[in-house]
């Protein structure tokens, strides 16, 4: 079957970060550095290996970093320039947004993952669109979304990244219902937002990469706050199911750093540290002497 492609993605970073204070009181928490970029920065270069074309941001006050990250920035460029740093230069715009691929929303107040996603409704409009949490830094090959879009082109509907849980915690995640567990795709049912572990319909759990229909917009309009009072993405996505959409979990390839939590942050760095091609071996002799 021909589905719509999916072109935009939408990346809610309006969130407060409360569990990672006081790192994030003056500054975003999509800005936090795993080894030597922001957390943003692993998303959209995620996005664009899924041939995501539009980047919507759903922002609140004290995010401007966002923005200027992705900003050309005269006196560093003319600096580097000035000091013959070319190779430095290259480096920073060889990954600038083509003019015109961002752009940029508010949510006015954190009233919940479902009401921010709903703000980006005009900017994506009548297609399939991804929504990626940038604090689950995903990490793999192939990566995320790249895997999700490619199973959406058979699959069509609505997918979601998902991870097997120990039962108590899933009331820290949206769980599926499920129908038909095929392995890697597993159809669902319903989904349900941060249920008690007894009550707990599976232990397989949503993580922050979605293919979602435009549907789920008219959802949302109407959506009365859910799960901690907060208006859910996944009650939107609930309502997607019972309106008959097909509705997937991909069991993903990628590995998800948790970086909206301390300990997941560190373990991000750390793990990511000594991947990396030049700070590696280092990294890891000095994590040798210190353990
Ligand atoms: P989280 O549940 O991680 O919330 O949101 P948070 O506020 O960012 O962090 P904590 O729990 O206080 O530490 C998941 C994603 O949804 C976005 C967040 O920015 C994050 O990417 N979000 C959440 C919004 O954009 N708006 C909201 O009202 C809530």
């Amino acid at each position: 079957m021909q589905q719509k492609r999916v072109r935009k993605a939408v990346f809610p970073v309006a969130g407060l970060g409360t569990r990672i204070l006081p790192a994030t009181k003056a500054m975003p928490k999509e800005m936090l550095t795993v080894v030597d970029r922001p957390l943003i920065h692993y998303a959209i270069e995620e996005a664009k290996a899924a041939g995501i074309e539009e980047f919507y941001f759903v922002t609140s006050r004290a995010k401007s970093a966002i923005e200027d990250h992705f900003d050309v920035a005269f006196e560093l460029e003319e600096t580097l320039r000035g000091r013959g740093r070319s190779e430095t230069l290259d480096e920073l715009r060889a990954w600038l947004p083509a003019a015109g691929s961002f752009a940029f929303t508010r949510q006015q107040r954190p009233l919940g993952l479902g009401h921010a996603v709903w703000c980006a409704r005009h900017l994506v409009g009548d297609e399939p669109f991804a929504v990626l949490l940038v604090d689950d830094l995903m990490i793999g090959d192939p990566p995320c979304l790249k895997e999700m879009v490619d199973a959406y082109g058979k699959t069509g509907g609505n997918i979601v990244a998902v991870v097997e849980v120990p039962r108590e915690h899933t009331r820290r995640y949206g769980v599926l219902d499920v129908v038909n567990d095929g392995g890697k795709l597993v159809s669902a049912k319903g989904v349900v937002e941060k249920p008690e572990p007894a009550a707990a319909p599976s232990t397989l759990t949503i993580i922050g990469r979605y293919i979602i229909q435009p549907e789920v917009f008219g959802h949302l309009e109407n959506m009365k706050p859910g799960s901690g009072n907060e208006i859910q993405l996944t009650d939107g996505l609930d309502r997607l199911i019972a309106g008959g959409q097909p509705f997937h979990g991909m069991r993903v390839a990628a590995h998800r750093y948790d970086c909206g939590d301390k300990l997941g942050f560190l373990e991000a760095n750390v793990a990511l540290g000594l991947q990396h091609p030049t700070l590696g071996g280092p990294f890891r002799d000095i994590l040798q002497k210190l353990v």
